[in-house]
């Protein structure tokens, strides 16, 4: 990726892309009143995705959370989408008030039916872009050894594995899973992830 953005990474929005057969996405960033949409979206995804979401943006107060953080700065998200309704989105997740603050958590969600046609990747690197120029070192993604296609991109991105912590988070179900964090070091980029 290019050098560091004087702005803060937002300039641009919103843009019209296209993935996989020519489809067109609208990637834009977050709004006040997306709640809506993302309650739309993540009560559409598979059971699969649902059992190893971070939080659980099926639930409106979490969502209200989420753009609480928006509004604050502690978050920034990125959007896409088609025909009105949520098709993904990237997100990055700090806190100035904490000592990994240097650290950003990157989240990045594509509906199925929209995987594998490079919307992950203009997702993330987007998202990189806006962490780079808030001033993070460090990109991280938290997910389950089960979760093979995140980490098969992420490692594609550019990612390392940093840690396997054995039983460190609960699914959706109940059951203890092993969390496994993968990072990107910013000071160090290079140009696998552009957008
Ligand atoms: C992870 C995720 C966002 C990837 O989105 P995507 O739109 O399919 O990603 P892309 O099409 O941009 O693929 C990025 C790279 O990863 C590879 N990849 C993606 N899914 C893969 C899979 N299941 N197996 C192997 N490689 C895969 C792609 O081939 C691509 O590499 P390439 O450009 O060299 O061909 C998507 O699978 C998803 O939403 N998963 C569920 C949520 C999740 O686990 N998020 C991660 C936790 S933060």
């Amino acid at each position: 990726m290019a050098k560091a953005h004087k702005s803060n990474g937002t300039a641009g929005f919103p843009k019209d892309l296209k993935f996989g057969n020519g489809r067109s996405v609208l990637v834009r960033l977050i709004e006040p009143d997306d709640e809506a949409k993302i309650l739309a979206f993540a009560r559409s995804l598979p059971h699969d995705d649902l059992l190893f979401l971070r939080t659980d943006i099926t639930e409106p107060e979490v969502v209200e959370d989420w753009l609480n953080n928006v509004h604050k700065g502690n978050t920034a998200t990125v959007i896409a989408e088609a025909g009105g309704q949520i098709v993904g989105y990237g997100s990055v997740h700090s806190d100035q008030a904490r000592w990994t603050r240097r650290v950003g958590e990157i989240r990045v969600q594509v509906t199925p039916s929209y995987r594998g046609s490079g919307l992950g990747r203009h997702l993330a690197a987007e998202i990189f872009k806006i962490g780079q120029s808030r001033g993070l070192k460090k990109m991280a993604a938290m997910m389950t050894p089960d979760q093979a296609g995140a980490r098969a991109a992420f490692d594609k991105l550019g990612f390392q594995v940093e840690a396997l912590l054995q039983d460190w988070v609960i699914d959706r179900d109940g059951h203890p899973r092993d969390l496994l964090i993968m990072s990107y070091d910013l000071e160090g980029l290079n140009d696998r992830i552009s957008v």
